[in-house]
């Protein structure tokens, strides 16, 4: 890569916050922003240090709000703090005790309301469970389940205890949850008998117990019944959710946990190796969630806010559970897919529960466009305020289809840019604040100092594309790759030494604004859900016929990215309907998600005379266009007209 990465795209409409908008904020002037950001950024033990002590609960204070140097950071050392009394026992002492904390739907229509009073009492006795089943402080736990209420419950249960909880998303196949009850060495799964997506039971105990084999850390299985599916349960192994809560005592005092003590791990892809688990810990991330679920989305007591995501994702953990119920918000959670039974799912919960606050992906905004303008049209939208989006770049075109035809032209748009390892929203418009232009995530939040780089390090001036890094610590930082810190070093901290990199390009225009242009290393962003080619890549040549594959990325439609694969097979160049053998084999070996858009067969690929292959040239072919770049270290020059007539499919 030369010094700048190439922008193309050029956009001038700049939609300011609506007057009454404003006047409501909780920030509400730019005046007040830049003090903020300003005194963070000078001195951001004084600037997080006030906001611990004044916003989270704590058993016994901190002695120092920040300690060390980035990427060791460790923020309010000596403090004793739980996240599940911060999300919850605090209220109870106020009015918020008996407000909704989470109002749940099922793909089925059921319906369930948590008072913050009964999901206490539930979080109480599954902590009481987990003990019981012999889980200590410090266990890790794998967490396997479709989004019901049980998962929040769970979540909350470990977090009481001090047990360390492991989600993985439900799309995952059997090999990739043993790969993680391995790397996290789990003690224990909880799971469902089924999940629900598109009136389709999705099987996740049949695949809890095809790992089981694979999983020798895991002694025990806890299952929630979800759809009634007939399960095999093995004696002594597994257990019944709804039993093992009969009688239990709903008794169960927070343990006191030091503010650096592990709260959780969630696995994420990288450009190379195994998914990454990143270490996420108690108060620095707790108070990070905090306070950008009320900056950013301006959260009111009054509000009824939903984040479409799963909890499966980190934008489940920071915006469903963690930040909003830290925050006494009432916090919506649906199971089920955005078009089951019809493309209007989504409106008919929004005007059911006269939901204030949306929260949702590109990927998403791109489908509701394709199914149609007449699915909103039939539902009452008017109570919507505030709209956000998260996962990928928004094309304007999709950020201006969102704002006629979801927000009425009135709601305010917060497009989000943070990851799994930022562990809460770092860019975004502050919705009474920052004038919005489609497509950017804006500026940086309070607390966050970002900048654009060179390869080498040295600033870009404005609208120049480069490295997006992050100059200063912020307290919700991942701390660490599970068990592997020397990756973690790696990974986020030695291309750009003093600065967090964490591989997206991107520009910021003359009025300050940042523009992501994606990822810059070989992870896909598909859906709004990172995968590395390299997984894909390995999950392909596990197929007896298949020798060698590279895995790129391409321009999707619906999805952002699509997979393409290019795949040398061990003999001649099989039939057609061997793509589609390939493509199950991944999805397999991975889960839905990583199916593949494009299987191309081949005899070679472009590689360079040390033997790397040219993945930029595959990008080229992928996406239809002409290479533009410099094929001068190519090692064979007929290898990419061979690979150009080869069919896509
Ligand atoms: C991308 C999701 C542009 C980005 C919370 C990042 C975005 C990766 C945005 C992290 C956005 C996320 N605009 N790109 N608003 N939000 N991304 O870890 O490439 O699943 O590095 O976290 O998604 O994905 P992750």
């Amino acid at each position: 890569m030369s010094n700048a990465i190439e922008s193309v795209l050029h956009e001038n409409r700049s939609f300011p916050p609506p007057e009454e908008f404003s006047a409501n904020a909780l920030i509400s002037s730019e005046e007040q922003y830049l003090q903020m950001w300003t005194r963070a950024k000078d001195e951001p033990a004084a600037f997080w240090g006030d906001l611990a002590q004044s916003e989270l609960d704590w058993f016994h204070p901190f002695d120092e709000a920040m300690q060390g140097e980035m990427p060791e950071t460790k923020w309010f050392t000596g403090g004793k703090i739980n996240a599940s009394y911060q999300c919850l026992d605090r209220h109870l002492k106020t009015w918020r005790k008996n407000k909704a904390a989470i109002i749940w739907e099922g793909e089925d229509g059921a319906q369930r309301t948590f008072t913050y009073q009964e999901l206490h009492r539930e979080v109480c006795k599954f902590a009481n469970v987990l003990k019981k089943l012999g889980v200590e402080a410090g266990d890790r736990i794998t967490l396997y389940m479709p989004m019901v209420p049980e998962l929040a419950i769970a979540m909350l249960a470990c977090a009481r205890i001090g047990a360390t909880h492991s989600i993985i998303f439900g799309g995952f196949s059997a090999d990739a949850i043993s790969d993680r009850n391995n790397d996290a060495q789990s003690k224990l799964v909880i799971t469902a008998d089924g999940g629900w997506r598109r009136g389709k039971e999705v099987p996740l105990k049949a695949n809890v117990d095809a790992s089981m084999e694979k999983s020798p850390s895991v002694e025990k299985v806890v299952v929630v019944r979800r759809t009634g599916a007939d399960v095999s349960m093995a004696p002594d192994r597994d257990y019944w959710w709804h039993e093992l809560m009969e009688g239990v005592d709903a008794d169960c005092p927070a343990a006191q946990l030091d503010s650096e003590h592990p709260l959780f791990i969630l696995y994420t892809s990288g450009s190379t190796g195994k998914p990454k688990g990143v270490l996420h810990t108690t108060a620095g991330y707790m108070l990070g969630v905090t306070m950008t679920t009320r900056w950013v989305f301006d959260l009111k007591d009054e509000d009824t806010y939903w984040c479409t995501a799963d909890i499966g994702w980190i934008t489940g953990h920071s915006y469903i559970v963690y930040g909003p119920l830290s925050n006494g918000a009432t916090t919506l959670m649906y199971e089920g897919a955005p078009n089951w039974p019809d493309e209007g799912r989504f409106w008919n919960i929004v005007e059911k529960y006269a939901v204030n606050i949306f929260y949702t992906a590109p990927t998403a905004i791109r489908a509701f466009i394709k199914w149609g303008d007449e699915w909103p049209a039939k539902y009452d939208l008017s109570s919507l305020r505030l709209l956000g989006t998260v996962g990928e770049p928004i094309n304007p075109e999709a950020w201006m289809w969102y704002h006629r035809t979801i927000g009425g032209e009135r709601c305010p748009i917060v497009d989000t840019w943070w990851q799994t390892e930022t562990g809460g929203i770092m860019i975004s418009p502050l919705p009474g604040v920052t004038a919005t232009k489609p497509g950017s995530c804006t500026r940086p939040l309070p607390g966050v100092v970002p900048a654009i780089v060179t390869e080498e390090g040295e600033e870009l001036e404005a609208n120049q594309g480069g490295l997006l890094v992050m100059t200063q610590p912020w307290p919700h930082m991942l701390r660490t790759l599970y068990g592997d810190h020397d990756r973690f070093l790696e990974t986020y901290f030695s291309k750009i030494p003093g600065c967090y990199f964490a591989g997206d390009g991107a520009r910021r225009d003359k009025d300050g604004y940042y523009w992501v242009m994606g990822r810059v290393d070989d992870v896909l962003n598909v859906s709004g859900h990172r995968l590395s080619t390299m997984e894909v890549e390995s999950a392909l040549v596990s197929h007896d016929a298949i020798a060698e594959a590279a895995v790129v990325g391409f321009p999707h439609e619906l999805k952002g990215e699509g997979i393409c694969c290019f795949v040398i097979p061990k003999g001649d160049i099989p039939p057609d309907e061997m793509k589609e053998e390939v493509k199950q084999h991944v999805r397999q070996q991975i889960g839905a998600i990583a199916t593949p858009d494009q299987i191309r067969f081949t005899n070679a690929l472009p590689k360079t005379r040390s033997g790397k292959i040219m993945r930029r040239l595959l990008r080229d072919i992928a996406a239809g266009k002409e290479s533009a770049g410099d094929t001068t270290t190519l090692e064979d020059y007929t290898v990419l007209a061979k690979l150009r007539e080869q069919d896509e499919g």
